[in-house]
């Protein structure tokens, strides 16, 4: 018996893995976490499963879960939305599972920063502008910020930033961003990417508080900042330069023949 942790993807069901989903054809437990989880991915539940929404349980409860399926022999279907390797709360369940003696895999799933940089139609890494991507959010109820991961921190690099829950707090973001990118600087909103009601929200830092007012959203968006988004005049890499030597591509390959 097995859990199998599964990143959902960011809200579309043909964005989970081919992996992910047949693992959770072959499973007769599936616990999905409600919230960001979209329910057609539960389609692929084989018939009589046990189906279970993790939204309203606590941890002794999802551990629960898994315990009961351990000792009927029961491999389960762990959904998160996304992929697990940010804001999954897949540590302190897998250190449960430790301790329990319960085994464990992980499949990667669609983030939702990559789901939101294909909305916009943008590489998130351009030369010469940012070769970073901070993926960071602000204090919340249920998890504090460590002292050092400060929003300014992370401004002061320049590199391009994808703010997860945060989009109440857009304001106090824009404030805290405009010293170091400067109010021209351009800026996005991606509400609830690839779900039926997306909304992408484009423009500058200075115009983004305005725009998210008047959009109403409260809830699941992603704000990114910083000069990629917006890239125009970037000097290209040398990856497909002609003259760039390189192991699959020595040069003098590629060109057309004399
Ligand atoms: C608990 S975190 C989960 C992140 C997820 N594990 C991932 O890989 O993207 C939830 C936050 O991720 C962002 N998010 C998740 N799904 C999203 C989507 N479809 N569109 C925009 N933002 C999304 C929002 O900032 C939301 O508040």
């Amino acid at each position: 018996m097995t859990v199998h942790f599964i990143g959902a993807g960011p809200g579309a069901a043909d964005l989970i893995t081919v992996r992910g989903r047949d693992l959770i054809a072959a499973c007769p437990v599936c616990l999905y976490a409600g919230s960001l989880v979209a329910p057609e991915i539960l389609r692929w539940c084989p018939p009589g499963a046990r189906i279970v929404d993790s939204a309203p349980l606590d941890l002794d409860a999802i551990v629960a879960e898994c315990a009961r399926a351990h000792a009927a022999g029961q491999d389960v279907a762990r959904l998160h939305s996304g992929d697990l390797s940010i804001w999954s709360a897949l540590a302190e369940q897998t250190r449960r599972l430790d301790a329990a003696g319960i085994p464990y895999t992980v499949t990667p799933g669609v983030p939702a920063f990559a789901a939101a940089a294909a909305l916009l139609r943008r590489e998130l890494t351009v030369p010469g502008l940012a070769q970073s991507v901070v993926l960071t959010r602000t204090s919340g109820r249920a998890s504090a910020m460590p002292e050092r991961e400060t929003l300014a921190a992370f401004a002061a690099t320049g590199a391009t930033l994808a703010l997860h829950l945060s989009i109440h707090v857009t304001e106090q973001v824009v404030t805290e961003l405009t010293p170091f990118y400067g109010p021209d600087c351009p800026a996005a909103v991606v509400f609830r990417a690839t779900w039926p009601d997306e909304r992408v929200i484009t423009g500058r830092l200075a115009t983004l508080t305005q725009a998210v007012a008047e959009a109403g959203l409260e809830r699941t968006a992603l704000i990114l900042v910083g000069p990629a988004l917006a890239a125009r005049d970037f000097r290209e890499s040398a990856l497909y330069a002609s003259d760039y030597d390189r192991r699959f591509r020595p040069t003098g390959a590629g060109r057309p023949p004399a």
